[in-house]
């Protein structure tokens, strides 16, 4: 798809993303969460509207406005994330996991705020895992010939990483972005290698959110038709 123009060739289909990244509360005014902005979910939730999906975006405390003519289901931890993913999943033909999921949550929620004992040090977080999301809707695909996608931040041997992050999710798709100082976290561009089940790879030159998301939507479209 040539930049600039855009083509409905995601017309009559469904699309699931998700952006931010979750909150897992400790108590009413504290949680634990992560530095995602939001905006290259919202990017993907702009672009496969321009493109003619009918878009679900599945919105965990990104502070943006919502995208016209999109459908912005907000949720706030991990399991609510789950919740509304895999409603939203049920009769679509693409999700889109952009969302930073926390892997653990606290194991406990105080109803009442966490107070400071005099003279005592504090206690331990205990932490549980999380339901891993885009695990769980790539082994239970609600329809045939469902595309999803995932996204991947990482650092070290990127690529090796990334292979293996996408055979353990089982994903069609898996879209693997280095971290570091400046890189993907708020940053208005990004850069990334996506990686295809298939054995393809795809590098996205850093460039706009957006350009990032088109490239993904050509991916996922030739994998629908
Ligand atoms: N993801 C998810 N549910 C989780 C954790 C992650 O659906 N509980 C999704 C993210 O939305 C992302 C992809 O899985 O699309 C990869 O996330 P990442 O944190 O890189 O994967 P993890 O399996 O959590 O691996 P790591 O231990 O490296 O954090
Ligand atoms: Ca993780």
């Amino acid at each position: 798809l040539a930049r600039g123009v855009t083509e409905p060739d995601l017309a009559g289909r469904h699309v699931v993303v998700s952006a931010g990244g979750t909150r897992e509360p400790l108590d009413p005014v504290r949680f634990l969460g992560n530095r995602s902005s939001g905006k290259q979910g919202y990017a993907l939730a702009r672009t496969a509207a321009a493109r003619g999906a009918r878009v679900t975006l599945v919105s965990a405390n990104a502070g943006l406005p919502d995208p016209a003519g999109v459908d912005v289901v907000r949720v706030g931890t991990a399991v609510q994330l789950r919740e509304a993913v895999l409603k939203a999943a049920a009769d679509a033909d693409a999700v889109v996991m952009a969302a930073a999921v926390a892997d653990f949550r606290p194991a406990a929620y105080a109803a009442g705020k966490i107070k400071k004992k005099d003279g005592q040090e504090p206690d331990p977080i205990v932490l549980v895992r999380n339901p891993d999301i885009l695990a769980e809707i790539s082994a239970d695909r609600t329809r045939p010939g469902q595309v999803i996608v995932g996204f991947a931040a990482e650092t070290d041997d990127v690529l090796a990483n990334g292979r293996t992050k996408l055979a353990r999710k089982g994903c069609d798709l898996l879209v693997v972005n280095e971290v570091g100082e400046r890189k993907t976290f708020g940053a208005e561009e990004n850069e990334a290698v996506v990686l295809g089940a298939d054995g393809s790879e795809t590098p996205v030159p850093h460039g706009p959110k957006e350009a990032l998301a088109d490239t993904v939507w050509d991916l996922v479209v030739r994998r629908l038709d």
